[in-house]
């Protein structure tokens, strides 16, 4: 089965209780399990991660590479500036998997400092502004890409 991560950056693990007016009410675990039905439903194996540490999510993403998983990713602040993250990435679609990028807000209506995303240059594509149905139009993404 089509393997795919779920990749998420710091500060993810406070959905629900984070900037609710922004992020919303749902939990990681909401999406975790969502994500997972989703998956269910397009023939996909997902699996959805969380970390707050750049090393961390750098070592995901070599993972995925290594495994041919593919990929989407909220980088959530990393977004703005992580350069090693965005090497990592271009790896992941350098291999030919796909990789999107997710944000649950739309980064270009907010402050000017989340307008630059150093992944985007990198990824397939990019899914900004829809919450959680952001991350479900990204798996639909990737099952139409393999299928
Ligand atoms: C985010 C947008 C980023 O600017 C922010 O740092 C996040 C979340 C989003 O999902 O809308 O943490 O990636």
């Amino acid at each position: 089965m089509t393997r795919v991560l779920v990749l998420n950056g710091p500060n993810l693990g406070r959905l629900g209780v984070r900037e609710p007016e922004i992020y919303g009410h749902a939990t990681l675990a909401d999406l975790e399990k969502a994500a997972g039905e989703w998956g269910a439903g397009l023939d996909l194996d997902v699996e959805v991660r969380q970390t707050d540490d750049e090393g961390t999510l750098i070592g995901w993403l070599h993972e995925a590479v290594d495994t041919r998983s593919h990929v989407v990713l909220n980088p959530a602040a990393f977004t703005h500036y992580s350069y090693g993250m965005r090497d990592a990435a271009a790896q992941v679609s350098e291999a030919g998997l796909t990789l999107v990028e997710v944000h649950l807000s739309n980064p270009a209506t907010r402050e000017s400092f989340r307008h630059l995303s150093v992944v985007a240059g990198v990824a397939t594509g990019t899914i900004a502004g829809f919450g959680f149905e952001g991350y479900r139009l990204a798996l639909e993404a990737v099952a139409s890409r393999v299928g």
